[in-house]
């Protein structure tokens, strides 16, 4: 059976036993369960139904449900099992049936549809633990069904008690395993840990919710949730070693090593690197399908270190990074049909991937260079820790490269002085995260009273000597600080906080935050040396590209609000706003959307009085005053008497008490991005500037080829696929009626057109069910100047005594090739389809022969 066969009967069963077959949910888990960062198992996303927080569409769902695990990802490649992306196959039951029907159909599963000999089923069960008694009633069921007691094992937690995480839904399981034969270990059943038993199916009796404090309580019902692996039942069912020896996993294998020229099975270091490529391929493929994008934190990282992992061992084969990218294309091909969503994205995957490998390949250059100066320097010695760790944490480098490259140049390296400073590194995130950012404003404004109100200087500086006058550390590796005159610009108006450094004789630090607190302000620092006690003199400075960013898109916000009032009229009321280094956001008051002719319009507008390089500039003047220059903005009371006015050009001015540029040709190319409703009744407008803007600019570009490419793609697949079609109906429908009666079976022997093998099989399944359950199909077709040959039977022309296997033996050789299979279906190739009639000739006087019967 392929892997889609093995998906299409799983379902198709509970289909027939009464189960709504639901669609895979997403990789990313609903946003309302935060107690993982990727679905684990097929259940997650019916959690709710479980708790009974929720009523399910049907109370019995099967499932092939998209999974994702991160705690083997490191065996990955090592060994022939494990896998980071997987395929559930699961069957569920939200109150309605319980034990016995599940066990029932596992073994009929088992048994009937996959046909595993009963012999080899090894079954696992729960043993019991205080306030969980031992699963008796499993036992018997499974002794009933015809399994002997004494290949039912007892487990306890965790084998054989299921939970989803740390609290939530769980249960006692039951688990079914396939005694694969003395080559693969040692005798004496899964307990024992001998590899020689494959787990291939869980089934969990989900009655219990676990709480935070540990402590089992009922659920409102008796649920059935299980788990079967699809990988792992492809690798029983076709009878080979791994699971990237199945049908589904060969093509990516193959895509690698034609892509690399190494061969699968000679070289254990390449296997390794193959096999990572296969399964963190497929793994990445459909993370970035289902929206994740490579990044720092949580699953974005996951889908990071995957990539970057992928493209090591990538380079291990000789590939180039950007190579990776490649793996998508088998990834689609095998996968999509299943999985639509998949072919629906392949184009941006694809950039997702690449530009992402694109990046590490300049990580690891870069990395590299200093490696060597790290490596020389540490000459005869060893390779210090911090080096290690300043590699891995500033530059994002590998340490399974740093070792092993220090190997290759006879160093070790100080693993325990790396792991220390990893360990530390965890702790000071886990402190920050923990000291909750209301107790750091509070501190802040705790603090501002300590001293007299700073003296803000940054409108024109980015830099002033000044003197700290308040401190206080929050314990955490930060300090909130107060100066006594500041470069900072502390968020207000939109307008983000600067960052920068605070540095004098004593110590140094990081500002990572600014408090406005009213007319005064309170820095957050992180310390970097020294100390930093009330009294020391320090130079303050802003990180001076970030604020010339900021400055830019907050001019241009100005001159967005003058534009959008000369369009759509001076009823346009700003309320409320972005101004950061990475874009600008602006919300306005105004009915419907704003057609695109008009954006275009504004867009325009706005980077016409760019290019008028006009002056910007600002005065404090009285409100009277300002209202009457026509200064819009009075509708906010807190400015008080005296207001600031920013004037831009001569052609608007607007009360503002944030930051600008000197003149509007500073704010360089103005690219709108989107327009939008806010939810809040406002419209909302977000822009870039600057080189942020060409860089929009540019990806737009590039994805607009990328969809058009993918469209042709989608025509060309549309005009196969109906090409196919046609042909598939024309030979089944005439074809059938040829069939003649002989020795108990209904023979059918004809050559017909089929593009591949693929479809000369689709050809015969249909040929073989339209004629019923004493069908005996051959079928040869020529395509690209090869023969295929299948031959495929119905049980009942199996129990007439004809074995397909047999029957190409015979006929392959005409063809000039060779080919094999099981009793029921068995398929050939050759070289020659001239022959192709002699072979079929062949064939025929085969399944007419006098059997006997
Ligand atoms: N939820 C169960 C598992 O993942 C079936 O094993």
């Amino acid at each position: 059976m392929t892997t889609s066969e093995i998906r299409a009967a799983f379902l198709r069963y509970f289909e027939r036993q009464g189960h709504l077959a639901i669609p895979s949910a997403s990789l990313v888990p609903f946003e309302d369960d935060p107690s993982v960062l990727l679905t684990i198992a097929g259940m997650q996303p019916l959690k709710s139904y479980f708790l009974g927080a929720a009523s399910p569409p049907a109370p019995r769902m099967t499932s092939s449900q998209k999974c994702f695990r991160t705690n083997d990802i490191d065996q990955v490649g090592h060994t022939a099992r494990h896998l980071t992306f997987f395929e559930m196959l699961g069957n569920f039951s939200i109150g309605d049936y319980f034990k016995d029907d599940a066990i029932r159909f596992g073994w009929e599963v088992s048994t009937e549809v996959f046909g595993l000999d009963p012999e080899r089923i090894w079954i696992t069960i729960f043993e019991g633990m205080p306030g969980v008694p031992a699963d008796e009633e499993a036992f018997e069921r499974w002794v009933a069904l015809g399994v002997p007691p004494e290949r039912i094992q007892r487990l306890g937690d965790p084998d054989n008690f299921w939970k989803a995480g740390p609290t939530g839904p769980c249960g006692p399981n039951t688990e079914l395993y396939l005694d694969r034969g003395e080559a693969f270990g040692p005798p004496g059943g899964p307990a024992s840990g001998s590899d020689r038993y494959l787990e291939y199916w869980n089934l969990v009796f989900m009655q219990y919710d676990r709480g935070p404090d540990g402590s089992l309580s009922g659920l409102p019902a008796k649920n059935i949730d299980t788990g079967a692996g699809l990988e792992r039942l492809a690798a029983i069912l076709q009878d080979v070693p791994s699971v990237f020896d199945t049908d589904a996993f060969r093509p990516l294998i193959a895509w690698a090593e034609g892509a690399s020229g190494r061969a699968y099975g000679r070289d254990a270091r390449d296997d390794r690197a193959l096999r990572v490529l296969a399964d963190h391929g497929r793994a990445m493929t459909f993370l970035a399908a289902d929206g994740v994008r490579p990044g720092n934190e949580g699953r974005d990282y996951i889908l990071r270190r995957i990539v970057r992992r992928a493209v090591s061992e990538a380079g291990h084969l000789g590939l180039e990074p950007e190579a990776v990218a490649g793996l998508a294309a088998p990834v689609v091909e095998g996968w999509g049909d299943a999985y639509p969503e998949l072919r629906e994205r392949a184009a941006e995957v694809r950039d997702v991937i690449g530009a992402e490998a694109e990046q590490f390949a300049r990580t690891l250059s870069q990395g590299r260079r200093l490696l060597a100066e790290v490596i020389e320097r540490s000459a005869g010695g060893r390779v210090r820790g911090e080096d290690a760790f300043r590699l891995h944490d500033t530059y994002g480098f590998p340490l399974d490269l740093t070792l092993e490259a220090a190997g290759d140049a006879g160093l070790e390296v100080d693993a325990e002085g790396f792991e220390r400073l990893m360990r530390e590194q965890r702790e000071r995130s886990r402190a920050g995260a923990g000291a909750g950012a209301d107790g750091v404003a509070d501190g802040a404004a705790a603090l501002a009273r300590e001293a007299a109100p700073t003296e803000f200087v940054g409108w024109d500086a980015t830099t002033a000597d000044t003197r700290v006058t308040a401190a206080a550390e929050l314990g955490d590796g930060t300090a909130l600080v107060k100066l006594e005159r500041s470069p900072f610009y502390a968020e207000g108006g939109g307008q983000v906080s600067d960052v920068g450094e605070i540095a004098g004789s004593e110590g140094r630090a990081r500002v990572i935050d600014a408090f406005r607190l009213g007319d005064d302000q309170v820095l957050r620092v992180r310390l970097q040396e020294g100390a930093l006690p009330v009294g020391a003199e320090v130079t303050a400075t802003v990180d001076a590209a970030r604020r010339r960013q900021t400055q830019a898109n907050h001019t241009a916000t100005h001159v967005l609000n003058w534009a959008l009032r000369e369009t759509l009229g001076a009823g346009v009321r700003q309320a409320g706003s972005y101004v950061g280094p990475d874009k600008l956001r602006f919300d306005f008051t105004h009915r419907g959307r704003v057609p695109a002719e008009t954006l275009e319009r504004i867009e325009r507008m706005v980077n016409e009085r760019v290019d008028q390089d006009r002056p910007v500039g600002w005065r404090i003047m009285g409100r009277e005053d300002a209202a009457e220059a026509g200064a819009i903005g009075l509708f906010e009371e807190k400015y008080g008497e005296r207001v600031r006015v920013v004037d831009t050009g001569g052609f608007s001015k607007e009360l503002c008490g944030g930051t600008h540029v000197s003149r509007t040709g500073e704010i360089g190319p103005f690219a709108i991005v989107s327009e939008g409703s806010t939810g809040a009744g406002a419209r909302r407008i977000e822009a870039l500037t600057g080189t942020a803007a060409l860089a929009y600019l540019r990806e737009r570009e590039r994805e607009l080829q990328a969809e058009l490419a993918a469209r042709d793609e989608r025509i060309r697949q549309l005009q196969a696929e109906l090409k196919r079609a046609k042909s598939a109906r024309t030979d089944v429908g005439s074809l059938a009626g040829d069939a003649v009666e002989a020795g108990g079976v209904r023979a059918l022997v004809a050559q017909v057109e089929a593009a591949d093998m693929d479809e000369l099989l689709a050809i015969s399944d249909r040929l073989k069910q339209s004629l019923g359950d004493t069908a005996a199909v051959v079928l040869g077709a020529a395509s690209d100047g090869k023969a295929l040959v299948v031959a495929n039977l119905a049980p009942g022309a199996v129990a007439a005594g004809l074995k397909a296997g047999a029957i190409i033996r015979e006929v392959a050789p005409i063809v000039g090739g060779g080919g094999g299979g099981k009793d029921a279906m068995a398929r050939a190739g050759g070289r020659d389809p001239s022959r192709l009639p002699e072979a079929l000739d062949a064939a025929r006087a085969i399944l007419t022969a006098d059997r006997g019967s």
